[in-house]
């Protein structure tokens, strides 16, 4: 993957979080056994990923954000602290080490969610899925400090003069596959107005160990408001990848029939939200904003051709540096829709927030 992404010749590269799993390993050769108790992390593996990446980061920027593996919760409860110190954005959080404390726009923990720009060309937002000021307040309330942040950021964004705007986060907001279904959908609830609102152009997440892109999307529906995600959380891992969609499962999990019952839920969803209408929360069939999808590891660039039009190529591992396995082109602007007043609120509330079928 390494290989075909330096010989992409990127200008900037874009990482989804989740860098090294340092907080899986005890020893260099050696996983975390079930049986160790608490919170652990193998630090070297950090140097370890430096070093695999230098040929390509000595020459050109990375532009990043955290997964669950960067929150490494120290025996002491620091959170974040590798990441933070590893992984400084200029201009936000200094310094780095941080405490377990809520979060503030001066806190370090701002170094979790930050902007980038290239006037002109475009913008990348960074955002959390992970930090206690939203474990604690939850998502896109308006009280949690990155939506506050976020607000700000998009509504001081002049997109005559920046054209393209992508959002960086962990974990999908679409993904049609099993492994960590809907764990992030608190976040698309809370944070998707505001996303569709401003135009956010694409999406690009991680967490998700393969590759599927969206048509553009909002609220579940098709809809050239919303942003096209792409999950391309297939760069590799000592974990494996990801191989099951949950529409074709041959035997769905509990928590499909019964989403009401919170206590069906994996231990890592603890936040209930309004898509889990009971028989519409798991998909039967594959959604029609589902596009592609294949559980095979790669990478994938984005070629910006003008302020309108931008090529996204996606490139699996096996085969050649160039050999394409899924192609498409990302048109800019809403077909001339007035997008400034998304249908969540009203659709959730007459209790028809999913279709049949989703
Ligand atoms: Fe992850």
């Amino acid at each position: 993957m390494l290989q075909h992404l330096i010989a992409s010749q990127p200008s900037l590269v874009m990482l989804g979080g989740d860098f090294t799993y340092a907080d899986t390993w005890l020893k260099p050769d050696e996983h975390i056994p079930e049986e160790v108790q608490g919170p652990y992390s193998y630090q070297p593996k950090w140097d370890t990923w430096g070093r695999l990446f230098e040929p390509l980061l000595s020459r050109v920027p990375l532009i990043h954000t955290n997964g669950n593996h960067e929150i490494e919760a120290l025996p002491d409860g620091r959170r974040n602290v590798a990441y933070n110190s590893r992984f400084p954005v200029p201009g936000v959080g200094r310094p780095a080490p941080v405490s377990f404390e809520p979060v503030t726009s001066s806190s370090p923990y701002s170094n979790l969610y930050h902007a980038v720009e290239l006037p002109g060309v475009l913008k990348i937002i960074s955002l959390t899925s992970y930090s206690p000021d939203q474990e604690k307040k939850g998502f896109g309330s308006g009280r949690d400090e990155q939506y506050k942040w976020l607000q700000q950021e998009l509504a001081n964004t002049d997109r005559i003069v920046t054209p393209w705007l992508i959002l960086l986060v962990h974990a999908p907001w679409y993904s049609t596959y099993a492994s960590h279904f809907k764990e992030n959908d608190c976040m698309r609830e809370g944070y998707e107005p505001l996303v569709t609102q401003y135009g956010v152009d694409i999406m690009l997440v991680g967490h998700v160990h393969a590759y599927e892109r969206t048509k553009p999307v909002r609220n579940y529906y098709m809809d050239t408001c919303g942003p096209v995600h792409i999950t391309i959380g297939d760069g590799g891992n000592s974990e494996g990848m990801n191989k099951e969609f949950i529409d074709t499962m041959k035997r769905q999990p509990d928590f499909c029939d019964h989403p009401e019952d919170g206590k069906q839920f994996p231990r890592d969803q603890p936040q209930r939200c309004l898509s889990w209408q009971k028989g519409h929360y798991c998909f039967k069939e594959q959604p029609d904003w589902s596009a592609y999808r294949e559980p095979s590891f790669g990478h994938g660039t984005l070629d910006l051709l003008n302020r309108t039009h931008a090529t996204w190529s996606w490139t699996k591992n096996q085969g050649g540096a160039f050999n394409v396995a899924d192609q498409v082109t990302i048109v800019r602007g809403s077909g001339g829709k007035a997008c400034s007043a998304p249908p969540a609120a009203a659709a959730a509330a007459s209790g028809r927030y999913l279709r049949a079928g989703h």
